[in-house]
């Protein structure tokens, strides 16, 4: 057993959010990391010291991981298999179409391993990938192999990251478990110790067969998925009934078989995870000749949550939204990062554009991220300030629970707008304390509803 061996070579492919942070909690942890990736800009970039993300506390471990010599970044291929025993494959795995996970990152960095394999090497699978992907990766390098020649061992290994975006280095660092799919002992051992400074207070490591920890990635975010639309599905119905959901959310909280995690309602779920996931498992499920009528509605219900606040906004101005300003404050899918991927606020914002309306936003950190996928437009203000958002603006819309959104000076924010109305997406204040201030307040599933729920035109509208 190789426990407390802490300075193996590893590869990594793709430095992404989970790349870039594997990479450099592995080189914190002693191990000397390569990471490669495609994107010469970026490799660029990470080589000066400069990150390509935010991510709390990843600055400073890159930097501690170059300056110490553990942690280096390259677009060259072959250097990247020559270097590490283990071979990382963290690249992306976007939607197709069909919902279907898009392997061809995967299949490319497999394409690459064959390409340059001449040793024994462990090919680490941390993208998130459908059941069957590490034979698909097998078959790849295999075939590779056999066009030059060459004939070495290799294992394919499943590792899923559970990482969350806005804390990524400390769930990397703290890990709650480890699944390692393997049907090689030998292997799983070697991963158990490259990963054994994370887990020290006790082991957290799950060894399985590698398509159950295909499945368990898929299973984790689905379920995450499962239980945001449920809350969603219920806020919608408090609002039908007269009922706040917030009493409710506490009350079935304290029960231990429920629990107080993850049941918040909001306007939707988003970022790069949950809604590619939720399809992806849908898709493969389809293709196993199995129809899940959970998946589906749990998307179908997420979609819908993400048009709440623009209806609640359009019946507010009876229809008439042409030329109205909205106040944006939260651009990011969620707190602590700038990913806005799937975000609530790019369907609230296209959805107010094409009715007219412009929208000044603010996000402590996403606004280059904003200009990066809308670019300059006359209909969206990046402002630097939360208050610029609401100078002038005919309403309020919440989008992200960012810390310094939860108590904000209400007097120079009622002042700000032209009417003090709010759309709270994320259930940060108290309704009868924001009315007793002279807002006109409406969140989600508070009790009393604007919205006309069945009879609404653009909920019917998926996707719009
Ligand atoms: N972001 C998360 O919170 C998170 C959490 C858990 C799992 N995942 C999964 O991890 C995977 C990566 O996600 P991400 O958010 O880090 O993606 P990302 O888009 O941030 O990064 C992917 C990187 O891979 C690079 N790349 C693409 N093809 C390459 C190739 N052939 N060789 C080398 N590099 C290549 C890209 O240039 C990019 O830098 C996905 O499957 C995702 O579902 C993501």
């Amino acid at each position: 057993m190789s426990h407390g061996q802490h300075n193996m070579r590893v590869t990594i492919f793709g430095s992404g959010y989970v790349g870039l942070v594997t990479g450099a909690c592995l080189a914190e942890a002693g191990n000397n990391v390569l990471c490669v990736d495609i994107d010469a800009d970026k490799i660029e970039r990470l080589q000066q010291g400069e990150l390509p993300i935010y991510e709390p506390g990843l600055e400073s471990l890159v930097k501690r991981g170059r300056q110490a010599g553990r942690l280096d970044f390259t677009t060259d291929a072959a250097a990247g298999v020559s270097h590490g025993l283990f071979q990382f494959i963290s690249v992306g795995t976007p939607p197709e179409e069909d919902g279907s996970a898009d392997l061809q990152h995967v299949l490319a960095v497999a394409n690459s391993i064959g390409k340059h394999l001449n040793d024994y090497r462990i090919i680490v699978d941390k993208s998130t990938v459908p059941v069957g992907t590490a034979d698909k990766v097998k078959t790849e390098i295999r075939r590779v192999l056999e066009q030059r020649g060459v004939q070495t061992e290799f294992d394919v290994v499943s590792n899923p990251e559970f990482l969350k975006e806005g804390a990524a280095v400390d769930d990397f660092m703290k890990p709650d478990r480890i699944i390692i799919g393997t049907d090689n002992p030998r292997t799983a051992e070697l991963l158990r110790a490259l990963y054994d400074p994370f887990t020290r207070s006790h082991d957290r490591a799950i060894v399985m067969d590698v398509r159950s920890a295909e499945l368990t990635k898929y299973a984790a975010n689905a379920m995450l998925a499962t239980k945001i639309s449920f809350m969603n599905e219920l806020a919608n119905l408090a609002e039908c009934m007269g009922a706040d959901i917030e009493h409710v959310r506490q009350g079935i909280g304290a029960d231990p078989r429920i629990g107080y995690a993850f049941i918040y309602p909001g306007c939707g779920y988003g970022g790069s995870c949950f809604p590619k996931d939720v399809k992806a498992l849908a898709a493969s499920s389809s293709s196993a000749g199995y129809h899940s009528e959970l998946l589906e509605a749990v998307e179908n219900v997420n979609q819908r949550q993400k048009l709440v606040l623009f209806d609640k906004i359009k019946t507010y101005f009876n229809g008439q939204l042409r030329g109205k300003v909205i106040g944006l404050w939260g651009l990011s899918f969620k707190p602590n990062t700038d990913d806005m991927r799937e975000a609530s606020s790019r369907v609230l914002m296209e959805a107010l554009w094409e009715a007219g309306c412009s929208v000044q936003a603010y996000d402590p950190v996403a606004s280059a991220e904003a200009h990066r996928i809308y670019g300059e437009r006359k209909d969206l203000t990046l402002c630097e300030r939360a208050e610029e958002a609401v100078t002038g603006a005919d309403a309020l819309a919440i989008l992200t629970e960012w810390q310094e959104f939860r108590s904000p000076d209400f007097e120079l924010v009622k002042n700000s707008l032209r009417r003090p109305v709010i759309f709270d997406g994320r259930n940060l204040y108290d309704p009868s304390h924001m009315r007793s201030m002279g807002f006109d307040y409406f969140g989600i599933g508070r009790g009393d509803s604007i919205v006309a729920w069945g009879k609404s035109q653009s909920m019917d509208t998926k996707g719009k």
